[in-house]
């Protein structure tokens, strides 16, 4: 049995997509377990830049099940259109499989996530704006309506219906905005079923048989550990869970049938949207953190946005070592450091005279804290042909090595260039 799952370490953005698509050739699943298409993954696959928002990496190997799991919340013209875009690019989609439990995301989300974060103005939580939260609410709030409710025209009728009664309330009364009818709502999505039913399946008992028959599952996080709505730097998070335990609920498998657990972190890191951030970097012209910004193509894959740059901060991976259990580091975006004189690595943090090792639990703490660096040497030359990890250069190799001594983790794969032959497999073994 081998069932892997691979998580953002940080706040997201960290090469999940890459890593995917690398390790995509052992495996027989790739899952996607939460989120939606708030995610961006850029993969670089034989010199062509893939962009996917829903499907799951693995999409790119013939030999691989992708899986959109019940987790997920699917936005199905966006899915539509995302396996359209693959499949003019001449990738097969035919083996895409999508969870009859999943949620859907339904236009009124889209329209409240703009419109709560317009209202709450200076205090916004930065979202993607895709309705991602107005889902995951009406899941926990029962109102939900699923991939399943596609399949029978007359159940999924009844339940705009009843969905419609309080959201044109709030759309009309409360943000002054247009309202829907059933039918327009029940034509749009109809016309979707035709496409999505041969899709739809019971995706628990498939990859549980799949894990009982030996074949390899890879659950693919989106986001990262501080964007987990109970273990991030809440409210400043998504709505879902993309920490490990997620790929449980998200994926409908139990804990033991998960064997390894990768966290992805950048070699230094980055946060979109608003919320605190310790090591963050002054970006002005000529500062280190444009040029991480500019070096590091750091402009979110789904809505453009610039991302703020950081220092690495060893606090939050550890953090993230204790939330996922994670049995590996894979450290993506070395190169981006390479012509730095020095670098900077946030290793606790102070607080009104107080040294704070862990990540501090209260946000007052969190939000106020000052990063505690050392400081090393860079090495100031191009890595990107680097294959082994013998090959970086002395000063790399000390900088690997003093991540994995603050985390207490190892350091199994380390990316040094966007395209995936630009890698390190230093602790992975290939499936026998
Ligand atoms: P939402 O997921 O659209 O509700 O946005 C909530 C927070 O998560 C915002 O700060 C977003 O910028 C952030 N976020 C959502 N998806 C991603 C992602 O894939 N990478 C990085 N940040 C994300």
């Amino acid at each position: 049995m081998a069932g892997i799952v691979l998580v953002g370490a940080q706040w997201g953005d960290e090469g999940k997509g890459k890593i995917t698509d690398l390790l995509a050739d052992d495996m027989d699943y790739v899952v996607r377990f939460q989120g939606g298409n708030n995610a961006g993954h850029t993969i670089v696959h034989g010199g062509r830049t893939l962009k996917l928002h829903l499907i799951p990496s693995g999409i790119m190997y013939p030999h691989i099940t992708p899986v959109i799991g019940n987790g997920v919340v699917i936005d199905p013209k966006v899915m539509l259109d995302e396996i359209d875009r693959l499949e003019a690019d001449g990738i097969s989609t035919h083996r895409l499989v999508v969870s009859s439990n999943a949620h859907l995301i339904m236009p009124y989300h889209r329209d409240l996530d703009g419109a709560s974060e317009k209202r709450l103005g200076s205090n916004e939580i930065g979202t993607t704006r895709r309705g991602i939260g107005p889902a995951y609410m009406d899941k926990a709030s029962r109102l939900g309506i699923r991939v399943q409710d596609l399949t029978d025209e007359h159940i999924f009728r009844k339940k705009i219906e009843a969905a419609l009664i309080e959201k044109n309330e709030l759309l009309e009364k409360i943000y002054d905005l247009p309202t829907y009818t059933v039918d327009e709502i029940v034509d749009e999505y109809m016309g979707y079923a035709e496409r999505i039913r041969p899709m739809i399946a019971d995706t628990s008992t498939l990859i549980n048989v799949a894990l009982r028959s030996d074949q390899w599952v890879f659950f693919e996080g989106a986001q990262g550990t501080l964007l987990d709505l109970d273990h991030g730097t809440y409210p400043f998070v998504t709505s879902s869970s993309p920490t490990a335990g997620g790929a449980c609920t998200g994926a409908g498998v139990g804990p033991k049938a998960i064997d390894r657990v990768l966290g992805i972190a950048k070699a230094y890191i980055t946060r979109v949207g608003s919320g605190p951030f310790p090591t963050e970097l002054d970006s002005s012209p000529g500062s280190i953190g444009e040029h991480l910004t500019m070096k590091g193509g750091e402009f979110g894959t789904t809505t453009g946005r610039q991302r703020r740059c950081g220092w690495y901060d060893a606090v939050i991976i550890r953090y993230a070592v204790q939330i996922n259990g994670l049995t590996d580091l894979v450290i993506t975006k070395l190169d981006v450091l390479s012509e730095l004189d020095t670098i900077k690595v946030c290793v606790a943090y102070e607080y009104e005279g107080r040294r704070y090792n862990d990540l501090p639990s209260h946000q007052t703490i969190f939000h106020h804290a000052k990063p505690i660096y050392e400081e090393l040497p860079g090495w100031k030359c191009p890595i990107d042909h680097c294959r082994t990890f013998e090959e970086l250069p002395k000063e790399a190799r000390d900088y690997i090595t003093f991540l994995e001594d603050l985390a207490d983790v190892p350091v199994s794969i380390i990316a040094v260039g966007p395209d995936r032959s630009e890698t390190i497999m230093r602790r992975w073994e290939r499936r026998p």
